[in-house]
């Protein structure tokens, strides 16, 4: 292990597995086709699928991926970004990181030999080549447990990013979508969120992205869009509630109504402004001063 230290102060690979590996067919009931799990970007009349493929798409060209060599996307969930990059951004190889099993199994079965996936942590990579670009959607919510002191939380954000510096060639860009607090304190989130649907998963303030960023990264855009989220959250509802006689044959009706709970919780989450979507993207520069 590259270094233990950093990985156990974040989600452990159990509990990424307890709540990703579910069931692939549990979440193909409420996630859109390509099995996107984030916000989408939202416009008038989208479905689900347009609005997920808009926002693969903003992302991508945040991080300027289109026919680059060699793209990372830590936290590939199912791979609908890996996909998106070799077979509409003309990406010659894509490499994609994520703790759950289930999702490892989903992906090699694209058969797709400009994808690579690994059940590796960010904290144990260690490419043999740099990369022209880093894409990370829906996963720097897993990189800090709760309860750890905020030093130690801050020092896993900027090792993450002094990570991405290292596997990024000079000038390259990384585009970074994550939920963060906005007017909330950990103490007040919600307890089930934190013990039944995401355990050992605490999200960052902006202001500690930001810190963690510091003269190594340049942020040149960011944009908050909570309202995607409920957006998202309510068509995922939907889904789910349309399916729901399958899905509690799949997984029972204990772990289909926590899903429905947990959906209300973050919608309302989202809607008070308790949390936020940040989407941010940066670009590598050099510390000019020692
Ligand atoms: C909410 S999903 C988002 C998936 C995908 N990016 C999307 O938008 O559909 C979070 C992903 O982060 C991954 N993840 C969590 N912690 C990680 C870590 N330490 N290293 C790599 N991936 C991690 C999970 O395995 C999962 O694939």
């Amino acid at each position: 292990m590259n270094n233990p230290k950093i990985q156990e102060l974040g989600a452990s690979a159990a509990a990424i597995q307890y709540h990703y590996d579910q069931s692939n067919d549990f979440y193909r009931l409420w996630l859109d086709s390509t099995n996107t799990y984030s916000a989408a970007i939202w416009q008038e009349n989208d479905t689900l699928e347009l609005a997920q493929l808009r926002k693969i798409d903003f992302q991508i060209n945040g991080a300027r991926a289109e026919g680059k060599k060699r793209v990372l996307d830590v936290g590939c969930g199912w791979g609908a970004t890996l996909k998106r990059l070799v077979e509409n951004y003309g990406v010659e190889k894509c490499v994609g990181l994520t703790l759950s099993e289930a999702q490892v199994e989903w992906i090699k079965s694209f058969n797709e030999p400009k994808i690579e996936v690994k059940l590796e942590s960010w904290a144990d990579h260690c490419p043999e080549e740099s990369y022209d670009a880093i894409i990370s959607i829906g996963a720097f919510e897993h990189f800090a447990k709760p309860n750890i002191s905020p030093s130690q939380k801050l020092e896993i954000y900027r090792t993450f990013f002094q990570r991405a510096h290292q596997w990024l060639k000079p000038g390259g860009w990384m585009s970074l979508q994550t939920i963060v607090y906005e007017n909330l304190t950990p103490a007040a989130g919600s307890k089930f969120i934190a013990e039944e649907i995401f355990p050992e998963s605490d999200l960052p303030y902006l202001a500690e992205i930001v810190k963690a960023t510091e003269r190594i990264f340049e942020i040149v855009t960011l944009q908050n869009d909570r309202f995607d989220y409920v957006k998202t959250l309510k068509a995922w509802r939907a889904r789910l509630k349309e399916n729901r006689a399958e899905a509690v044959n799949l997984v029972g009706e204990e772990v289909v109504a926590k899903y429905e709970k947990y959906f209300g919780i973050c919608m309302i989450g989202f809607h008070t402004g308790n949390m936020n979507l940040a989407r941010i993207t940066m670009r590598r520069i050099e510390p000019a001063h020692k």
